[in-house]
């Protein structure tokens, strides 16, 4: 990774909310084109992380670069659009009355919006790239069914599509897993390998066998520190990672 471009990078990164220090002094790189996952027990700082990252909250002390640009201060909606980083929150959030198709296409980079999309004439290259989230995220047979209609695990899926299909610079999906079926889960990890690569992506994550189906290098935090950091070899062998977070697993 070392000869690969730093895509963000976070320095002394620190927030406190009213007193409670939830982020303290974390540093990190993420690498373009690399898959991030993340650990730590419950209330490490995990999602605040990414809250910061994606503009959701402003830190207290140090900085966040992305793609050469200080983005410390930036909005979200800056964040999300300018500088492009797409991010799906825990539980799913797909628009219900319509149809799995419909809401990859309202996703799609290049699609001009609602108003706009009465005069929009999809472009073959449009249709191929909604057809190929659509097998990606292995929703291709019920692209006609109403979102509301599919199972938890398929709406999950469906928004890991939307956040693929806008074509982010960095995408973060914080526990896309949740409330999945072991073999859900296991389709999830098969779905997330395929699509990284071309893509950059920092995933959160708790279930172990999912960490094992997909990671490589892993940043643990605790207690809103970064704890270690590694491939999952070695962190897996570290006994302070042990103690904090693998004990019981
Ligand atoms: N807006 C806020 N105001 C006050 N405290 C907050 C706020 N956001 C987060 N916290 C606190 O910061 C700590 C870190 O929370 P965070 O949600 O980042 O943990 P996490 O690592 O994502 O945990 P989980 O694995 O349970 O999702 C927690 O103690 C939480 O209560
Ligand atoms: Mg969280």
């Amino acid at each position: 990774m070392a000869d690969s471009k730093v895509l963000l990078e976070v320095r002394k990164l620190s927030v406190e909310f009213s007193g409670f220090q939830a982020l303290t002094d974390v540093n990190m790189k993420i690498y373009e084109g690399e898959l991030r996952v993340i650990i730590g027990p419950n209330g490490a700082g995990k999602t605040t992380f990414m809250d910061l990252v994606t503009g959701k909250t402003t830190p207290t002390a140090g900085r966040i670069y992305f793609d050469g640009a200080d983005i410390t201060k930036k909005s979200a909606s800056e964040i999300a659009k300018k500088y492009k980083i797409g991010r799906k929150f825990q539980g799913p959030n797909v628009f219900d009355n319509m149809t799995v198709k419909e809401n990859v296409e309202i996703a799609t980079e290049g699609y001009e919006g609602l108003f706009r999309s009465i005069f929009f004439r999809k472009t073959d290259a449009f249709k191929e790239r909604v057809n190929q989230i659509l097998r990606e995220i292995e929703l291709y047979d019920y692209r006609h069914f109403m979102a509301c209609d599919l199972s938890h695990g398929q709406r999950q899926w469906l928004e890991i599509g939307m956040v693929f299909a806008q074509n982010p610079k960095l995408i973060i999906l914080d526990e896309p897993t949740a409330g999945m079926t072991a073999e859900e889960t296991f389709k999830t990890g098969e779905m997330i390998k395929k699509l990284k690569g071309e893509h950059t992506i920092i995933v959160v994550e708790h279930d172990m066998d999912f960490v094992r189906q997909v990671a490589e290098f892993v940043t643990v935090f605790n207690y809103g520190r970064l704890l270690a950091e590694g491939p999952l070899e070695e962190v897996q062998k570290n006994p302070e990672v042990i103690a904090v977070y693998l004990k019981e697993d």
